[in-house]
């Protein structure tokens, strides 16, 4: 059969040590040079067939038995009407799930190994953005590991000197691991931001520094003692000659806690210096009549100048609300602002529009909300606007010119500080028809600035906008007697008339 030479072909050819002693006979031996195999499967091959294999058309499907685990294989597996898409049976391993120290100790292990892996060379931003890219993952994962991780950090690069009170659990360890989990840190929101223009050329500053000099024999002004705060509050009515008349009203542009480090401070300590200390009560017993307009400073928040936007989302949406509803809740106990005006301050970090019967606008805002300080800024850099806070901004001034009001804002961070500028384009499109004024503070100086339209291409009296006034301290920090600055105001314009520091 021929069948049974081929196979004896093969073996003869396979047992090597053979071939040279009957190499002689090879040629005799081997059949014809061609071989034609039949149209039909040799059915002989195998006892039992699922199918009937006698036409080329069909796959034969023999009825196979394992000798070994005595399976009999179904027909399924090799039936091409039927074969298995997804391997549901067989195990597919994959590694254990690592415990949360485990995870810790591997991203710690990855960031150096990623800080000291030459295939970086010097493109420091790229070999930063794959260490957050570390982080961003831990946080998600096993976020009580978050602050440890951010100190281990720390402590490794030198990034502070005391890194477990900076970025421990108890400093700002919450609120980086919140951030690097939410944040896009493969993107835009891991790329450094340009270095700030201190005072940007967009907004082209004139910047009057009439800068006090410290009185004699203090070197290094501190936060103001309480009774500094009481002398300053008391000199105002004195200096100003309004003993009997008190104010229209007053604005207030934030900052009222101590410049303390984050450890040192808490929710407790906020909520009692907005009550007690310096604060709302002490303005309404010492400045006589007419309401206080107050914004929120970067200091007047715990973590410090940190406030997250409600777009993160859950109960993190709400982390902050807290303060928002304490200062709300008091504003309206000193009466100075209506429950409408309470309701938005609720909803929208504490800034909140009240119009007045004299028919000012005042609106004020939560400027953390641009400031380089708030961690949660970080979150979706490419969105311009996370918080709401320019829109709530655009909105009102939206309503104030549908009225025809004009309007005064309060916040406290100036815009175009340390580079945010979130303002602007806002102040081209309403000034100055709408806009009459608008009040910051943070510098501590006794300082204004000048806003020209469009983005200050021409530079002239005829093009400028609208004034920034820029309130001096009461507390000496850094160097600078206390003051405060009175103004005269038109009273049917709303325009500043003349100005006293
Ligand atoms: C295979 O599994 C995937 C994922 O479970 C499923 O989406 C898909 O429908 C399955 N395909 C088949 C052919 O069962
Ligand atoms: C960031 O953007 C994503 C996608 O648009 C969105 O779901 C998320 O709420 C945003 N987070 C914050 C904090 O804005
Ligand atoms: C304003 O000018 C600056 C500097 O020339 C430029 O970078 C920026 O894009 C301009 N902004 C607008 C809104 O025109």
């Amino acid at each position: 059969m021929r069948a049974t030479s081929m196979v004896a072909l093969k073996l003869y050819l396979s047992l090597g040590y053979l071939a040279f002693a009957t190499a002689r006979n090879v040629q005799s031996e081997l059949g014809p040079s061609a071989f034609t195999a039949p149209y039909a499967f040799p059915t002989s091959a195998y006892k039992h067939y699922y199918n009937s294999p006698t036409a080329a058309s069909e796959q034969p499907q023999p009825i196979i038995s394992d000798p070994v685990s005595h399976v009999t294989y179904p027909l399924a597996l090799t039936d091409p009407n039927s074969i298995p898409r997804n391997n549901t049976k067989d195990p597919h391993p994959l590694p254990p799930k690592a415990s949360e120290s485990l995870l810790l100790t591997q991203a710690i292990a990855q960031v150096l190994s990623i800080s000291t892996n030459p295939v970086f060379g010097t493109d420091t931003c790229t070999r930063c953005q794959a260490a957050l890219e570390v982080g961003k993952f831990l946080a998600m994962a096993a976020p009580e590991q978050g602050p440890a991780f951010a100190v281990a950090i720390c402590d490794h690069f030198n990034f502070n000197s005391d890194c477990p009170t900076m970025f421990g659990l108890l400093g700002l360890g919450s609120v980086v691991t919140q951030v690097v989990a939410n944040a896009d840190v493969g993107g835009l929101d891991g790329q450094p931001l340009p270095s700030p223009p201190r005072f940007s050329s967009q907004l082209n500053w004139l910047v009057c520094k009439a800068k006090a000099q410290p009185a004699s024999g203090i070197e290094e002004a501190n936060d103001a003692p309480y009774s500094l705060i009481l002398s300053a509050l008391q000199a105002i009515p004195v200096l100003t000659g309004t003993q009997h008349t008190g104010f229209d009203f007053t604005v207030y542009t934030g900052d009222l806690v101590s410049h303390d480090p984050d450890n040192q401070l808490s929710r407790d300590y906020i909520m009692y210096a907005e009550v007690k200390t310096v604060l709302y009560d002490l303005f309404k017993r010492l400045l006589g009549s007419g309401p206080v307009y107050a914004a929120l400073g970067n200091h007047d928040s715990y973590n410090q100048a940190q406030d997250a936007p409600h777009s993160l989302g859950g109960a993190l949406a709400d982390q902050f609300s807290w303060n928002y509803d304490h200062v709300a809740a008091l504003w309206q106990h000193e009466q100075w602002i209506s429950e409408e005006a309470v309701q938005l301050a609720r909803a929208h970090y504490a800034a909140y529009m009240v119009k007045r019967t004299d028919g000012l606008r005042v609106i004020t805002l939560n400027t953390d909300m641009w400031y380089r300080a708030n961690y949660f800024n970080y979150i979706n850099m490419s969105h311009p606007d996370t918080s709401g806070m320019l829109r709530f901004l655009t909105d009102e001034l939206q309503e104030a010119e549908d009225a025809g009001d004009r309007v005064w804002i309060v916040g406290h961070v100036l815009s175009g500080w340390d580079g945010t500028n979130a303002m602007f384009t806002k102040l081209d499109r309403f000034s100055p028809h709408v806009i009459a004024a608008i009040f910051w503070g943070h510098t501590h100086e006794d300082q204004l600035s000048i806003f020209y339209a469009n983005n200050a291409t021409d530079i002239s009296a005829k093009t400028a906008q609208v004034v920034s006034w820029i309130g001096p301290s009461v507390t000496p920090l850094t160097n600078l007697n206390s003051g405060f600055r009175m103004y005269e105001v038109d009273s049917s314009t709303f325009e500043i008339v003349d100005a006293h520091t």
